[in-house]
């Protein structure tokens, strides 16, 4: 294993209230959490991102926090918190949190202090106009369920801006203190013994908002300070971050204008989880294919992270309105599905009819892209989203454990859950649970947990370099590699339906002994490399070479 743990490590993401209710509340919680350990460790993943746990009116699922120094007392205390972190190290896994800092809830009592005086002390540490500013209406980031970014608010009897939610005002970062602030608050995290942060909304925090002007100045410097300030804190610590934007404006996030990786060390591949949802759609990898080629060069240190589905909607706005149109056909065919103008608010099982060639197929593209792999909970054993609930919360129902009631995830009375168990139909916690999955060898889980264990020998993937292997191919089927110190790897998907068989031997010189490591089905011995079968929806991961042999 490389130096750097978070390129070879494998990112589960969890709510902690939908995850395991130890106390029969109705709410998961942290004692929940730390009974399921045990699962997580023998699924494989080496690192936990848990959504926001700080204490929240939860108008916005925990992205609205009233205090930063705290967990919500609905998931325990921070005693747990700390207990947790422990268990989760004894078992070789890593912490890191949701750090939600562009903004705060509006029950902050910072934010209660400054709206209520001009001259408190907290006032300017949030974003205020005297009067109405001219992009009141433009930047919205929820359009549909928000109509504009500037609010009056009448006791401070003045506009404040907020990028998200009307009761999400946003932080001033113009102020030295609220860096400050912010720097303490990860200070705290790191000594508790996280591993690091997922960054929410990074591009928005670095904006020196200007009333009137939605193209404000960005100050990236200020992520030059968090990175220097988290690694002498804490030298093996992580930023991740959530920074939805151009791609010609991601190198920039990763590092300055001298090459160096010295901003984040981990930015989600938003523009790579289009092109899978298109390639998916269309059952052709050409996207896949100019993901290889064009992404941009990242300084050393630095990594993708690469998602299918995460806690929000499917956000496909960097498509053209046709590509769009597509994924929405095939996979958002219903009004009801889609969100935002931009995207989709389903999980991947449904999307794929059920499919379980297809969901293999999907998530082996996935976990042999470039990057480290991001997994969301529930995913593992295809859970399917509920849509009569509303916006987001479609995806963000109780896992589902056993046939017992609830699923197992709570003891309390239905009614009481902190969002009803998904109970009927296919995707129903009778028929889709980790008890069925757990003792069938055949089954979703126990595949995770076989490719998960793959990405183990295969360090090519998150620590070396990927690239196209472009040799003719029949259509449907994208053929790549990674090629690491540790050996090669390469890889062969089959989006489209046909069976097919692919030659490879152009690689035959720098093959030594080629093993398939992962596929849809058993292929029989691999041989020559000239006439690679591959089955309609099938998948070969094959080791071509290892090490100084290579
Ligand atoms: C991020 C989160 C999203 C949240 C928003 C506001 O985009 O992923 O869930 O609503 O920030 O904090």
């Amino acid at each position: 294993m490389g130096d750097r743990w978070y390129s070879e490590a494998v990112v589960y993401c969890l709510d902690i209230d939908t995850y395991a209710d130890s106390d029969g509340d109705g709410v998961g919680d942290i004692r929940g959490l730390i009974g399921r350990l045990d699962y997580l460790a023998r699924l494989g993943v080496t690192c936990l991102w848990l959504h926001p746990i700080h204490p929240s009116p939860n108008r916005d699922d925990g992205y609205d926090a009233t205090d930063f120094y705290n967990v919500d007392p609905r998931f325990g205390t921070l005693g747990d918190f700390a207990e947790l972190l422990h268990q989760a190290q004894n078992r070789g896994i890593r912490v890191i949190i949701d750090l939600v800092v562009n903004h705060t809830s509006d029950e902050h009592p910072w934010f209660q202090s400054a709206r209520s005086s001009p001259d408190s002390p907290y006032r300017d540490w949030y974003v205020w106009s005297d009067t109405e500013p001219d992009d009141r209406h433009q930047g919205m980031v929820f359009p549909g369920e928000q109509n504009e970014t500037w609010s009056y608010d009448r006791t401070a009897k003045a506009w404040f801006y907020h990028r998200f939610y009307k009761f999400q005002p946003d932080l001033n970062f113009a102020n030295p203190q609220v860096r400050d602030e912010i720097k303490k608050i990860m200070s705290f995290w790191l000594q508790l013994g996280v591993s690091g942060f997922r960054m929410d909304a990074v591009p928005f925090i670095i904006e020196l908002t200007e009333p009137g002007n939605p193209n404000s100045p960005k100050d990236f410097e200020f992520l030059t300070e968090m990175r220097q300030h988290i690694q002498w804190r804490r030298g093996d610590a992580v930023l991740l971050a959530e920074a939805n934007v151009e791609p010609d404006q991601l190198p920039t996030f990763f590092g300055d204008a001298s090459g160096s990786g010295n901003r984040i060390h981990m930015l989600f591949d938003f523009m790579l989880n289009g092109r899978l949802m298109l390639s998916l759609a269309r059952q052709d990898p050409e996207q896949l294919i100019d993901a290889l080629h064009d992404t941009p060069k990242l300084p050393v240190g630095g990594q993708w992270a690469t998602f299918l589905r995460n806690h929000d909607e499917i956000d496909l706005s960097r498509l053209t309105t046709e590509q769009r149109n597509q994924v929405y056909a095939e996979f958002g065919p219903d009004e009801n599905m889609r969100i935002y103008d931009r995207g989709i608010r389903r999980r991947l099982a449904p999307m794929l009819g059920n499919d379980r060639r297809r969901i293999e197929l999907a998530y082996a593209l996935q976990f042999s892209m470039r990057g480290t792999p991001v997994l969301r909970y529930g995913e593992e054993i295809g859970m399917g989203e509920d849509l009569s609930l509303r916006g987001r919360d479609a995806i963000r129902t109780p896992m589902q454990w056993s046939y017992q009631p609830n699923a197992g995830f709570s003891t309390a009375d239905p009614e009481k859950l902190v969002r009803p168990v998904i109970d009927k139909g296919e995707f129903g916690y009778q028929t889709v649970n980790v008890t069925a999955q757990r003792s069938d060898p055949k089954s979703l889980l126990a595949w995770f947990e076989r490719m998960i264990r793959t990405l183990r020998e295969a360090p090519e993937i998150g620590s070396g370099s990927t690239s196209h292997i472009d040799v003719p191919v029949p259509p449907g089927v994208l053929t790549h590699r990674a090629d690491g110190p540790t050996g090669t790897m390469v890889f062969v998907h089959n989006l489209g339906t046909d069976d097919v068989e692919v030659d490879l031997s152009s690689l035959e010189p720098e093959a030594d002994l080629p093993i398939d490591v992962l596929a849809d089905r058993g292929y029989g011995e691999l041989g020559k490399l000239g006439a690679v079968k591959v089955s309609g929806y099938g998948y070969r991961w094959i080791r071509l070479c290892r090490g100084s042999a290579c």
